[in-house]
């Protein structure tokens, strides 16, 4: 997993937390890196489980809600890394059309080492369906990431979680819906 995601992640605990909460954190999880991240490196994305579980032991918040608002975070900070894939698309619908088409597949190019998830996209007038297929169990991150992105455009639009298939957050469907 990009290191990106990994400084991010430290970013948001110390802003919503504290330093000392970062400290803790790679302490309690043991993590191999020894939490010392650059956005250019790559780390197991174990790390980032046993980061967010740490963190959801101190503070009492379920893993799945913790990695899930990292995501809305995280979208926002690809806004601002990455301007030029927001530029001249109007909303949300358009943008995650292209998700794997354009976006991932541009990290791909970019960082020939990252495995970003696949997603199948059905586009209608007024839904979005985006089925999530990883090799990591990341459906929290992508669910917060779709948040942020409608967020981001300043959309009505609801967005639904079907978890498809048994590989418990490796594959999820998620229905976008605009609200009437
Ligand atoms: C400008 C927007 C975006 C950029 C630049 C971007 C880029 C990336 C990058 C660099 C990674 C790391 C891959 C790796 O660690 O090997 C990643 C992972 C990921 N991305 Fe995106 N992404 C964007 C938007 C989104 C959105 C909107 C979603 C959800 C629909 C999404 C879902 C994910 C997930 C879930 C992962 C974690 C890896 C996994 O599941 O295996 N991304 N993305």
């Amino acid at each position: 997993m990009k290191g990106m995601i990994f400084t991010e992640f430290m970013e948001m605990v110390e802003a919503t937390w504290s330093l000392d909460m970062v400290d803790t954190l790679i302490a309690q999880s043991h993590v191999a890196s020894g939490g010392a991240y650059t956005s250019v490196g790559s780390y197991p994305h174990e790390e980032m489980i046993a980061l967010v579980g740490a963190l959801s032991q101190e503070t009492g918040v379920a893993a799945p809600d913790l990695i899930r608002t990292f995501g809305r975070h995280l979208f926002g900070r690809f806004a601002l890394a990455y301007p030029r894939f927001l530029q001249g698309i109007s909303g949300s619908f358009t943008f995650l059309s292209g998700i794997e088409s354009v976006i991932h597949a541009e990290v791909r190019k970019l960082y020939p080492d990252a495995e970003p998830p696949s997603f199948e996209v059905t586009k209608t007038a007024d839904s979005l369906i985006l089925n999530y297929f990883s090799e990591h169990p990341f459906a929290d991150l992508a669910h917060g990431l779709i948040e942020g992105c409608v967020a981001h455009f300043g959309e009505d639009i609801e967005v639904r979680r079907v978890t498809a298939g048994d590989l418990a957050g490796a594959q999820a469907r998620f229905i976008l819906a605009l609200k009437s």
